[in-house]
């Protein structure tokens, strides 16, 4: 077993405080949400905090350990090489309670961009074919498809904490996905709204979006490309 000493953040009703338990890992590969479930379920149940699938693929786990916006069900006390945990709700998010944030202004804005295939409407139900794709299209917008909401490039971004208003990375990398993918005929649309107030060019570059993304989406190359778009004559 291995003592692990877990500080949690902790929010009711708008009062904040640090909160400190005392937990037995079963070894070094034992998760934080591992850890934060044995506190729940051994030592404070009024504990709250957001998961699902526990394999990374759901998003909903995410939340800032040891100062890094990650997902608590991906990161193993091995990957830490502490035992000394902080757990944080996401930045940038209002919180709801304890490590469980709002998501609703980070979903408005990435459904501002359309994210869905847009053609007319005759095309999708009287076309009576497949969208066909080479491989060589796919490989340009795929990487970018792994988003899983998650928020995390959206917590660890500067540029939002300044800006509360910018898009961020989430939305306009999934406005990235739907303009670069040879299906979709609303590129023109997407970024009017990309490259508007508040849109793509209050974005510095500074790349942490990139860097904690569990999906190797790379939200800051997207807007990159984007820019090299809205920059074409
Ligand atoms: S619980 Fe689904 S991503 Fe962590």
């Amino acid at each position: 077993m291995v003592p692990v000493t877990l500080r949690v953040r902790r929010q009711v009703a708008g009062e904040g405080r640090w909160q400190v338990y005392k937990v037995e890992a079963a070894s070094e590969k034992a998760t934080v949400l591992d850890l934060l479930l044995k506190v729940k379920e051994e030592q404070d149940p009024t504990l709250a905090l957001r998961y699902s699938c526990r394999m990374a693929i759901c998003g909903s786990c995410g939340m800032v350990i040891n100062g890094r916006p990650m997902l608590a069900c991906q990161t193993k006390l091995s990957d830490l090489g502490t035992t000394d945990i902080s757990v944080e709700p996401m930045w940038n998010y209002p919180v709801v309670k304890d490590l469980v944030t709002d998501m609703g202004e980070f979903f408005d804005k990435h459904r501002r961009v359309k994210p869905y295939m847009l053609r007319r409407e005759e095309e999708i139900f009287e076309g009576g074919d497949e969208f066909r794709q080479r491989p060589e299209d796919v490989e340009r917008y795929l990487d970018f498809a792994y988003c899983i909401f998650c928020g995390l490039c959206y917590s660890a971004c500067p540029r939002v904490a300044e800006n509360p208003e910018f898009l961020g990375p989430q939305a306009l990398g999934q406005a990235a996905r739907w303009i670069f993918d040879s299906r979709d005929r609303g590129a023109q649309e997407r970024m009017r709204i990309a490259d508007g107030e508040d849109g793509l060019w209050s974005c510095h570059y500074i790349g942490s979006c990139s860097e904690v993304c569990p999906r190797g989406v790379e939200p800051a190359f997207a807007i990159q490309l984007l820019k090299m778009r809205a920059m074409r004559p």
